[in-house]
């Protein structure tokens, strides 16, 4: 599996999974925590939930698909910013421990960014809880590249690990200033790594587009695996697809063998044009 390293230098596979959606069905439960299972198996260990989805169901599908090996899986939380305050924080993490029943969050992200969030606040919460153990590392969601500015001109700043926003073929806007930053990251200089949400652009629409039809064809496999082989080209990237069915766990962990030719890339920039102007970074 490839690998990316973070800022203090633990790898973490390239292709994880997500949960959003997870957790909101109890019928839904058990095929739910199989795939995680399976996906775990298949070494997607990367696993990225919140508190949100499912307002803490999915945190309880991760903890009944990681109960008997926390040790395998890279578990990724993210907190609501009405929840970011210095007061606030420490609860909310405190509810996902106890939801996911781990002691520690592995990652945790400020979900996304409120015109009133008080930036500095929030860092030095998520300084005070990697401190006390409660999250080894933390990161931000949904931030464009001003947001980034701001955040690594704050004291702690540069210690976030990671920023998780929307990246798939038809949404490249990253591509603009975003995504060259992180392609430049070294350690004097160090940029979070980047998780793309929603790198099957939902299952829909997307997987249905004739390019990536031939392409798939030309490489004897599905279109999901071509959209995630073409988000894994990206050496600091991880891709987070969500997946509850046991056949596109399966088809996604199989993506990370497909290696794009320049033909590929080339049919894919046609059909999927990289940004030419800035634009605001798009937020489901
Ligand atoms: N930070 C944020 O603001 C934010 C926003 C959105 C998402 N996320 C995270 O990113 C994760 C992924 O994004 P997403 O769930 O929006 O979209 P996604 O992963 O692009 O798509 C998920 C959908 O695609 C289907 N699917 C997955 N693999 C497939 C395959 N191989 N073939 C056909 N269909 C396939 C799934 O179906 P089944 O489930 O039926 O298998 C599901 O309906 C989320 O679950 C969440 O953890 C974060």
């Amino acid at each position: 599996m490839k690998t990316v390293s973070l800022r203090d230098g633990e790898s973490v596979p390239a292709l994880g999974q997500g949960t959003w959606r997870m957790g909101e069905n109890a019928r839904a439960h058990k095929e739910e925590v199989a795939a995680l299972r399976l996906g775990i198996e298949l070494g997607m260990t990367v696993i990225d939930t919140a508190e949100m989805y499912g307002e803490g169901g999915a945190e309880k599908v991760v903890a009944d698909a990681i109960e008997d090996q926390r040790d395998r899986v890279f578990v990724v939380s993210k907190v609501y910013p009405h929840n970011a305050s210095p007061t606030e924080l420490p609860k909310a993490c405190e509810r996902s421990l106890k939801r996911l029943r781990i002691d520690a969050i592995d990652l945790y992200l400020l979900h996304w960014r409120e015109r009133n969030t008080q930036l500095a606040e929030t860092v030095e919460a998520f300084e005070k809880l990697r401190t006390a153990g409660k999250i080894t590392r933390w990161g931000v969601s949904n931030f464009d590249l001003e947001d980034m500015e701001e955040l690594q001109s704050i004291e702690n700043g540069m210690n976030c690990a990671a920023n998780q926003v929307l990246y798939n073929l038809s949404n490249r806007q990253i591509e603009f200033d975003l995504l060259p930053l992180v392609r430049e990251s070294s350690t004097l200089n160090y940029q979070p790594i980047v998780m793309a949400y929603s790198p099957v652009g939902h299952g829909r629409g997307l997987l249905e587009n004739a390019t990536l039809k031939k392409i798939a064809k030309r490489h004897g496999t599905t279109t999901s695996q071509i959209a995630l082989a073409w988000v894994l080209r990206e050496p600091r990237v991880i891709a987070i697809p969500k997946a509850s069915k046991e056949k596109h766990v399966r088809d996604n962990a199989r993506s990370i063998e497909i290696k794009l030719t320049k033909e590929d890339l080339t049919d894919l920039d046609q059909e999927f044009p990289p940004p030419t102007s800035k634009k605001p970074l798009p937020i489901l």
